[in-house]
This record gives structure tokens, sequence and C-alpha cells, in this order.
């Protein structure tokens, strides 16, 4: 199951990067807006952190299908490497997918909250999904339940589209979604830090070490 870094924060991205095995980076505008900075020259300095094999997701801004195709071809050809454009599933998203998707250009259909949503995206030719799963909890829907349908469509209809749910408050949602078969996740570095705040973690390696130092004085294993 992969793992993205939902921020444009390069030196949170770094340091997630750096310590755990993260499949790449996803933004949207808010996203980029909040770093208050020129986005291009962010969203390389983005792929410098991660190296330019990892996906790093980049969401169109146009709302007619051939902009968004224009502005999906200039990002392709303004950064290397693994680029995978987002798009919102209005129709003249899904018609920007479907004349990507014959162009060889992946792409992620955003904002997605419903199964059928979902279907339209995959039947388009998007690489990827992705459900909103607290946006959709916070309208009185059920945002696990949606991932599940979800997942459960693209296996039966044998969609070569992966569900990639974002849109977390907190580390329950994202198991949840894990244990609904979602192949993928994007969370904010908040909620990847989270998963290992516990604290009887730092307890027990406290433990250890003090038990370990009372008999061998300061030497390590290697002593
Ligand atoms: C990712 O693709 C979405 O843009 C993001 O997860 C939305 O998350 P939010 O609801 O926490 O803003």
């Amino acid at each position: 199951m992969k793992l993205f870094i939902d921020s444009a924060d390069v030196n949170k991205i770094q340091l997630l990067n750096d310590y755990y095995s993260i499949d790449g980076v996803t933004t949207n505008p808010s996203i980029i807006v909040k770093e208050g900075k020129p986005y291009l020259p962010l969203l390389k300095d983005i792929q410098s952190s991660i190296g330019t094999e990892k996906e790093l997701f980049v969401q169109a801004i146009a709302d007619m299908a051939e902009n968004i195709v224009e502005e999906a071809k200039y990002i392709q050809d303004s950064l290397q490497g693994n680029i995978v454009i987002k798009i919102p599933v209005t129709s003249e998203g899904l018609k920007a997918i479907k004349l990507l998707s014959r162009m060889g250009i992946r792409t992620l259909a955003t904002t997605v909250y419903t199964p059928m949503n979902a279907y339209l995206a995959a039947k388009a030719g998007a690489s990827y999904v992705a459900p909103y799963v607290n946006r959709i909890d916070n309208l009185s829907g059920n945002g696990i339940q949606v991932v599940k349908d979800i997942v459960e469509i693209f296996a039966k209809s044998n969609f070569n589209c992966e569900v990639l749910a974002a849109s977390f408050k907190n580390t329950q949602q994202v198991l949840e979604v894990c244990l609904a078969g979602a192949q993928g996740v994007t969370a904010s570095p908040d909620i990847i830090e989270a998963f290992l705040k516990v604290p009887s973690i730092k307890e027990n390696v406290e433990t250890f070490s003090k038990e370990w130092y009372g008999l061998y004085g300061s030497n390590s294993l290697l002593d």
C-alpha cells in the first residue's frame, strides 16, 4: 500500500522522506498557496527532496477540458520525473482525463465524494481516484464506506485505477481505509507523525537502555 505526503512544506517533506518509506507527494492549490512561494520552483524543490523517481501530484486549475489539458502538458514539460496531474471530477475534468489518458499523461481524479464519481473517473482512464474521506464525513456521509464501495466496484470491473484515499483528520480514518483495501493513502505530515505517537514505545526503549547500561556501563553492542 502506497503512502504519500499531502503537503508542499519542503522541510517537512525532506524530514519525513529521510525517516520513512514514502512513495511521493500530493499537492493541491490550497496546499501550495499556504507556502506563499512561486509554485514551479517550489515543486522543483519538492522533487529534489524526494527524488524524481517518486510520484509528485500537481493539480490543474483551469475549468475547461482543453485548458486543463494545456496546463497538464505545461506541468509535464516544466517538471522532469514522475508527475501525475490531479483533476477535479467535473464533467470538464472527466473530458480532460479522457484526453490526457489517450496522450499517455497520468491523472488522478480528485474531489471524489461518491462511488459513482470514482466510477466515471476510472472509465475515463484516470490512474488514481482520491475519495475525500474526512470531507465526506463532515457532510454527514460515510467516507470509509465510500472507499470500500469504490474498492469493490474497481475490483469487480477489473478497472486499472488505484484508490488513493485522501482528506484525513485522524489516524483511525487512515487505518480504516487501509483495511477497506485502498491501494494508497495521502496524509498530512501531522497525521503521518501521529502513526508513531505511542508513549509506551519511548517508555519501553528507556527501560531497555536503563537495564542494559546498568549492567554493561556505557558500552554499546559494538564495544
Ligand atoms: C488530496 O488529494 C486532497 O487535496 C487533500 O487530502 C484534502 O485534504 P483536506 O480535506 O484535509 O484539506
